[in-house]
């Protein structure tokens, strides 16, 4: 059951209440309640971090510290409305990093409370100023939300709203939700209630939550295809957007599924579908480490997350594969003659996952001879895509929220075909719209720029194609042992990969200032570069491009002139000679004009040795695996000229870690 719109064009609105009785930061509303603004068009908002908290702690010190580990969800604004215990309702935002409003709440501390939610934004459209920031509140200043997510018909409600007289403090969508939530309490609904309705009234994609003055101890929120879990302590209990906000209070966590509500009290968290009945709870526990969700004595986390590596490798394969060889999925929801008869592999996903989404074609096609396409999930259902209950899809994704991913799942469910998620995220929705899962163990994540996430779907991915070959009968039991043994190699050597890596860190000194950096390989070796490019592009904001290297004759050579920096993925030179020897010819085509090669290849590998400016060495392993191996410099390399070239390698512009829009 969804939330409904109820059909209504009835206007809620009959009377405008302009008193604000509560303590609010003064300056958002003094410079801009006191203009009507009338611009309409939506700063939507997406993206963000959100928290909420009910029992005895000083509710800022929790939402605060809680909206620190969520700020690389959103990080253009921030803000906190607390309850106190008296019922005096507070607000404090801020525009731009945590930062400002830490500095804020320092210079202005808000009243003492225990009850509260805080917010960080990610605007999609609008300026991240401080009227845009959330929460939003009411015109009687007694309701505040916060949000994520997009209301679709924002506008058509805005625009009954204003007609009623409201007058609108910020150019948000959610703004509406404080109104509309004012206007159901006006008419007696109790908060859970109110949410209820409003939330039957929305179009799109959202998490709500809410607090309201008089009501100390309470806090009511609801999702539609947005992220929300609740935490469960002793004495208090907590909402967010996702785990690592609470990890320091609890580990123990209860999902929320989409179209319902959360009435939550320090003491209790009642769920309940748009209909007000309860829904089953599922509770889960919170395995991450704490470390985590710290820099652990590195500049930035995602130098951390780089060198921690080796053991969301090795993570990621513990106890996998079981004595019989037969992988261990996490949740398995597909029986083995499904498996034996599925005639095609679809994989979607996006970004640093739809690459590792197209190493996993390599494998599985070679393993299990199974044909398998790989589309990115934004486009896949408008393509019309094939699909059917022979159908496996692969849907690959970090956070298991990724909007676009879960629309491509739902529609491949839709057609019938059966969904394995490989997920970093416990409790996450796609995981757990999914007939069978696999968890990549790669810890928290906090760098916006995957890293040790994408080695581990890399990993996963390896193990997916192995079990599918072996349930299928076409690799032999000592092929699969030799697979799994090279598998069993990688924690081992991605370790030596980390320890040559300051000749990479001394070579961004030398590229800092290129207008362009090129990537090249064939076979995995493309899907590597294309990852080398994106995480260049996304945090040192440089041109990057990756090609396959036998296409560059095709077209983009024409970019290669003297000086550009261009890597080539070399394949192993054992098994596949002529793969190895044609991109030991592409290095040479581009170096004849005037390119700066960094070549990565294997130890033992002499015939590149002659064209290489600069020689980065990986250790030997079978070429389907190379990429573990070969994304390592490039993620070193990225990281290390986003900080020469002084931009946040953790929280690069304009970019969230979980892309909860499509
Ligand atoms: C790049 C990056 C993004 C994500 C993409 C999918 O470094 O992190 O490209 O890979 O947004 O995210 P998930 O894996 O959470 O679905």
């Amino acid at each position: 059951m969804r939330f409904g719109n109820n059909g209504s064009n009835r206007s809620h609105i009959s009377s405008v209440k302009t008193v604000r009785s509560v303590l609010t930061d003064t300056r958002t509303h003094r410079t801009h309640r006191t203009h009507r603004i009338r611009q309409t068009r939506p700063s939507l908002v997406a993206m963000c971090g959100i928290v909420g908290y009910a029992g005895q702690r000083p509710a800022i010190d929790v939402v605060v510290g809680a909206l620190r580990r969520l700020e690389y969800r959103g990080y253009d604004s921030a803000g906190v409305a607390l309850v106190g215990r008296a019922g005096t309702l507070s607000t404090m935002k801020r525009a731009g990093k945590l930062a400002v409003l830490d500095e804020a709440l320092a210079r202005s501390p808000l009243p003492e409370a225990g009850t509260g939610i805080g917010h960080t934004r990610w605007a999609t459209h609008g300026a991240p100023t401080d009227p845009n920031a959330h929460p939003h509140l009411d015109e009687s200043g007694t309701v505040a939300v916060i949000h994520n997510g997009i209301i679709e018909n924002f506008a058509v409600l805005r625009r009954e709203l204003e007609d009623s007289g409201v007058s609108m403090a910020s150019e948000t969508d959610t703004e509406v939700v404080a109104h509309l939530l004012a206007r159901s309490l006006s008419d007696g609904a109790d908060l859970a209630q109110a949410m209820r309705q409003v939330v039957g009234r929305l179009h799109g994609a959202f998490t709500l939550v809410a607090v309201r003055a008089g009501e100390p101890g309470r806090v009511v929120a609801a999702r539609r295809n947005s992220p929300l879990v609740v935490g469960l302590g002793e004495g208090e209990n907590f909402l967010a957007s996702d785990v690592s906000a609470f990890m320091d209070y609890t580990r123990t966590a209860l999902e929320v599924g989409d179209d319902t509500v959360v009435d939550l009290t320090a003491d209790q968290v009642v769920l309940t579908d748009p209909a007000g009945r309860p829904v089953p709870r599922r509770e889960f526990t919170v395995d991450w480490d704490l470390e985590a969700a710290e820099k652990g004595g590195h500049e930035y986390f995602m130098l951390k997350e780089i060198a921690e590596q080796p053991k969301a490798v090795a993570d990621t394969l513990l106890g996998r594969l079981g004595p019989d060889g037969r992988l261990v999925l996490d949740e398995m929801r597909l029986s083995e003659s499904e498996i034996r008869d599925i005639d095609k592999v679809v994989i979607t996903a996006c970004g640093t996952a739809f690459h590792a989404g197209l190493v996993a074609k390599y494998a599985i096609e070679h393993w299990t001879r199974i044909p398998c396409e790989v589309e990115m999930a934004s486009e896949f259902r408008y393509r019309d895509p094939i699909i059917d209950r022979q159908t496996l899809v692969v849907a690959i994704s970090q956070s298991g929220e990724t909007m676009d991913t879960l629309m491509a799942l739902r529609h491949a469910r839709e057609q019938g075909a059966r969904v394995l998620a490989i997920c970093n995220t416990n409790g996450s929705t796609i995981p757990r719209e999914s007939d069978a899962v696999l968890y990549t163990r790669a810890g928290l994540e906090i760098a916006v720029a995957s890293t040790k996430a994408f080695l581990t779907q890399l990993v996963a991915c390896y193990l997916v194609a192995l079990y599918l070959g072996q349930v299928r009968g076409t690799q032999w039991g000592d092929e699969v042992a030799a697979n799994v043994a090279a598998l069993s190699d990688l924690p081992a050597k991605v370790d030596r990969v980390l320890e040559t890596m300051q000749p990479v860190r001394e070579l961004a000194k030398d590229y800092a200032a290129a207008s362009s950096v090129l990537f090249l390989g064939r076979h995995v070796g493309y899907p590597t570069a294309l990852e080398g490019a994106l995480k260049l592009k996304e945090i040192a904001y440089m041109h990057a491009e990756g090609f396959p290297a036998g296409e560059l004759k095709h077209g983009p050579i024409a970019l290669v002139e003297a000086g550009v920096p261009v890597f080539v993925v070399v394949p192993s030179p054992r098994g596949r000679g002529s793969l190895h020897d044609k991109v030991v010819s592409n290095i040479q085509e581009v170096r004849a004009r005037g390119a700066l090669t960094v070549v990565i290849a294997e130890e033992g590998d002499d015939a590149v040795v002659p064209y290489a400016d600069h020689l980065v060495r990986i250790p030997a392993s079978p070429t389907l695996l190379q990429p573990v191996l070969a994304t390592v410099p490039l993620q070193v390399f990225a990281a290390e000229m986003a900080a020469l070239r002084g931009f946040d390698v953790d929280q690069p512009r304009n970019l969230a870690k979980s892309v909860t829009v499509e």
